[in-house]
């Protein structure tokens, strides 16, 4: 991702700042697009994960669909060029002013998180005299193996219906004549790297369309939601994920019925890899216990280390072609960290890097997605701007 002409243009842009390698971007959309056309599979980009404007316009040139959790975005969509046919909407709790916006925007497809929110749908169409084509979220409980604040498809999660209301949305259904019932939806949580889990998650999803075929709603659309991991050791040998045996998988345990389409919602596999956030050292405090690189980037830029715990490769730019050319060891631990008023704006304790410096270039890696679409404005700090590649 950084050589050295990109480490020198580095040099006169102001930090913190969001880089895109727009390359990476096309490469994994490219290795993701080959690998779900060879089975007819339908990919919808969960937008949540980044919505930069060139990253939408990259995503949509290739033909995928965009995944909504918002009015906002399902807007944003629209105006990036996905096509209205292929955007879906989501989320536990859409307003009545967001499902009026995407009624109004005739997209595929509402995924339905409860009963209530059906007959809800169903009045707002009947007020357009419209007829909304619906999904209905399972929850299913099946256990992601993944941190336990990204996991969503167990029973104590908030989203989604539980298999032992399926009954309550038969009738709805049927009472409900401004809907069209497509199929339907599952999403278990996010940075999944375990395959067996999706295979758990196939086997939930043919025993649901059995039930709904057995209570006369021929299932037309399987979405299995997303969730498909990506190496945050490992940016530079693992560029993208392996979107081959994820769709094997499905194309492998899923029974699709012949005319019926499978849609997948990724958002981390599609976007993480192809940015990291760059900052500068603004101070190298060496206490008696610990060493502290103070970064001009926190918290308020990069929230995923400080809610989740989550893992982020941290490399010295300015020292990388020293390390390199005098094969140097990384051998000195620092606690890297934020500028923000708070003890858990820490990017990672510990982290082995070469002896760093003031002004240093350093990269937060794998930052392409939920990264700059959390920040925040917190502690009054400017938003971080956005750098391309091309
Ligand atoms: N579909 C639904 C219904 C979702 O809720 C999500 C993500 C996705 C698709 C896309 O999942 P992905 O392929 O990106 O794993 N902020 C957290 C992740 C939250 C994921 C929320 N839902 C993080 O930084 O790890």
């Amino acid at each position: 991702m950084f050589n050295n002409d990109t480490i020198n243009k580095f040099q006169s842009i102001e930090t913190p700042f969001y880089y895109y390698d727009m390359g990476i971007l096309r490469q994994t959309l490219e290795a993701c697009t080959n690998a779900s056309a060879r089975y007819g599979f339908h990919v919808h980009y969960a937008m949540k994960a980044n919505f930069n404007p060139k990253v939408l316009d990259m995503i949509q040139s290739f033909g995928i669909g965009a995944d909504c959790v918002s009015g906002n975005e399902v807007k944003a969509a629209i105006e990036h060029g996905f096509a209205k046919e292929k955007v879906v909407f989501a989320g536990v709790g859409k307003s009545d002013k967001e499902i009026n916006l995407a009624l109004d925007a005739d997209i595929f497809c509402f995924n339905v998180e409860s009963v209530q929110e059906l007959f809800i749908i169903n009045d707002l169409a009947a007020a357009k005299n419209k007829k909304a084509n619906v999904a209905i979220r399972i929850n299913p409980n099946v256990d992601a193996h993944t941190h336990h604040f990204i996991t969503t498809g167990l029973d104590e999660n908030k989203f989604g219906i539980n298999i032992w209301q399926l009954p309550d949305v038969a009738d709805a259904l049927r009472k409900c004549t401004n809907l069209q019932f497509l199929g339907i939806h599952f999403h278990i949580g996010s940075q999944i790297t375990d395959m067996e889990v999706y295979k758990s998650l196939c086997t939930r999803i043919n025993e649901m369309q059995d039930w709904f075929e057995d209570h006369g709603f021929p299932v037309k659309v399987l979405n299995t939601g997303g969730g498909l991991g990506v190496d945050y050791y490992n940016p530079d040998t693992n560029a993208f994920s392996d979107f081959e045996s994820y769709f094997n998988v499905f194309k492998d345990f899923l029974n699709v019925r012949p005319g019926q389409e499978v849609h997948f919602e990724l958002g981390r596999a599609l976007v993480a890899q192809s940015a990291s956030l760059i900052s500068r050292v603004l101070y190298v405090k060496n206490g008696l216990k610990k060493n502290f690189l103070v970064l001009d980037a926190g918290m308020t830029e990069l929230l995923r280390p400080m809610l989740y715990q989550a893992y982020h490769s941290i490399e010295n730019l300015s020292q990388k072609s020293k390390v390199e050319s005098q094969n140097l060891t990384q051998d000195i631990k620092y606690d890297v960290v934020g500028p923000i008023c708070e003890s858990t704006d820490c990017f990672r304790k510990d982290v082995d890097l070469p002896e760093s410096f003031r002004g240093d270039l350093i990269a937060i890696r794998t930052a392409g997605a939920y990264a700059e679409v959390m920040a925040s404005g917190y502690n009054l700090r400017n938003r971080a701007q956005s750098v391309y590649s091309e």
